[in-house]
């Protein structure tokens, strides 16, 4: 093998490439993970060669490789280099974006090459292959599909590596044999034209990051330095950014404070196809839940509540009771996210129980209400979806088996349906006449885990009212979770794309 540097910073290499096209070579680009090069690569790279004089490879940086748990297995300085010992390859270099538009429009290739698994992608506008066309037509390139069997690194990785522990390994074989990974994608495009209603408290969460310095020298308490702040669209505003990405046709119904309404702010935070409608109470401001976080970990030190959690005015109830008697019949899907601030009365939730044609609830468990916000004040629901803490608190049990309190709940409820999510152990899931089922987690990378629970919920109510089996449900709503613990508080939504991606590759 000839020893030629052919690793080089995309920059340079755009330099070194120009000069190549200047003295007439015609340049092609190949563009991937790479996390394990395999016969079907090399075949596709072979083709690729045959459209061109120069074959670049380019590769995505580590930290924008979305293929769920574990990966990529190989550092992208590897992957690099392993690539440039192919005779085949002539240049590599590490893309650090999200898609190849950045090194296309640096590089110019004559011919961007991918597998004929992504032709079908680039009539799509929510592809990153769609815009990878666009780029490449745009420097008068083209585009070219190689027709090489398809066998992709995931499989062979899920094959071979032990990208998940024993328990986690074992589920995924047994599910695996049910569903694939097409099944789970059919899913999600199932519930896209699903109308749903998202009723429950406002909050909108503010992060002060901090760095703590010591102790002070009069009390016990630790000083800290003040760096930033952010604000995020919370509580029911999360939940309504998380199921818009999956269903089109989404409204929200809250209630914000006078005092400090913060509307600007929300409305501009909320996606454009969220319709909202708003009452207002006058003895407060919209809660704003302050947590005073240390920069470093994320582990946060503080939390200030500024709210009213006491029954709204009758006044405003009755204008929240007229705007949901009017909206919910519209809806095929109902969500209560109930935080017990004030928002949902006993009147309230009756109502919506009665009126809902599908109506999934949460009562969240926070400081405020502890104890006070037990899921069986609902008196019906068609899916119930908890946490384990709020299920034990509902049941009044803290030690037993979970299993008995969650068929206890959902028989209460009369709901056919349940979800218990327990945080780093999954979920288990219940189906009246299935019994119950244990989903274990995929990933343990943990950022933050505030608002795993309310996207686990926003996501699984539709795909529960669609009638999906709960094992499915349960699956989904794991991966859910697993993107959602990688978010900073409510920093961003769970979008469908990058969930697909993680899905893909954890059932290949
Ligand atoms: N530490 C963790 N490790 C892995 N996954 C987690 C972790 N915490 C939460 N999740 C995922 O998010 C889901 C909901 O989180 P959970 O903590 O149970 O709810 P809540 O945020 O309402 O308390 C879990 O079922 C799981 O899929
Ligand atoms: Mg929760």
């Amino acid at each position: 093998m000839e020893n030629k540097k052919k690793v080089y910073p995309i920059d340079e290499l755009a330099t070194q490439i120009e000069a190549l096209r200047k003295d007439g070579k015609r340049i092609v680009q190949c563009h991937g993970c790479f996390d394990l090069l395999h016969a079907g690569h090399l075949k596709h790279f072979e083709t690729a060669k045959k459209e061109g004089d120069i074959l670049v490879v380019t590769v995505t940086s580590d930290r924008f490789v979305n293929k769920g748990p574990g990966r990529p297995v190989f550092p992208h300085q590897i992957r690099a280099e392993t690539l440039a010992a192919l005779d085949l390859v002539d240049f590599v270099a590490v893309c650090d974006s999200p898609s190849a538009v950045h090194a296309i429009e640096l590089l110019r290739p004559d011919v961007y090459v991918k597998g004929k698994n992504y032709a079908d992608k680039c009539n799509d506008v929510t592809t990153n292959t769609f815009e990878e066309k666009q780029a490449v037509e745009q420097y008068g390139g083209r585009m070219f599909f190689t027709l090489e069997t398809v066998f992709g690194s995931s499989s062979l990785l899920n094959q071979y590596f032990e990208l998940y522990p024993r328990e986690v390994q074992l589920f995924l074989e047994d599910f695996r044999k049910r569903y694939s990974a097409e099944d789970v994608l059919r899913a999600l495009e199932g519930i896209r034209g699903l109308k749903v209603l998202v009723v429950g408290d406002a909050v909108v969460d503010e992060y002060h990051y901090v760095s703590p310095m010591g102790r002070t020298s009069k009390s016990n308490i630790v000083a800290s330095r003040f760096l930033s702040d952010e604000s995020f669209a919370g509580g029911i505003f999360a939940c309504a950014n998380h199921v818009a990405g999956f269903c089109d046709d989404v409204h929200l119904v809250t209630c914000l404070g006078l005092r400090d309404t913060k509307e600007g702010y929300i409305r501009q935070n909320l996606k454009s196809n969220v319709k909202t409608s708003f009452v207002y109470r006058s003895d407060c401001p919209t809660t704003v839940k302050r947590r005073y976080v240390d920069r470093l970990n994320l582990s946060k030190l503080f939390e200030v509540y500024f709210f009213e959690d006491a029954p709204m005015p009758d006044e405003t109830e009755d204008q929240l009771v007229a705007t949901l008697e009017k909206l919910l019949p519209e809806y095929d899907v109902v969500i209560s996210l109930d935080y017990a601030h004030g928002f949902l009365s006993q009147r309230t939730i009756n109502l919506i129980v009665e009126r809902s044609k599908f109506l999934a609830v949460n009562t969240q468990t926070n400081a405020a209400n502890i104890g006070y916000n037990p899921v069986v004040k609902y008196p019906r629901a068609d899916y119930v979806c908890i946490d384990e803490p709020e299920l034990r608190l509902a049941t009044r049990d803290r030690f037993g088996a979970i299993e008995p309190l969650l068929t206890s709940v959902v028989e209460k409820l009369q709901s056919p349906k349940g979800v218990v999510t327990r945080g780093h152990n999954g979920c288990l899931v219940t189906e009246a006449g299935k019994g119950l089922t244990h989903i274990p987690v995929m990933s343990q990378k943990i950022v933050d885990t505030v608002g795993a629970g309310d996207a686990f919920l926003a996501i699984t109510a539709p795909c529960v009212a669609s009638g999906l089996p709960m094992e499915l449900v349960g699956f989904i709503g794991n991966a859910v979770g697993a993107k959602a613990v990688t978010i900073v508080g409510n920093r961003e939504s769970v979008e469908p794309i990058p969930l697909i991606q993680t899905i893909k590759a954890i059932m290949a």
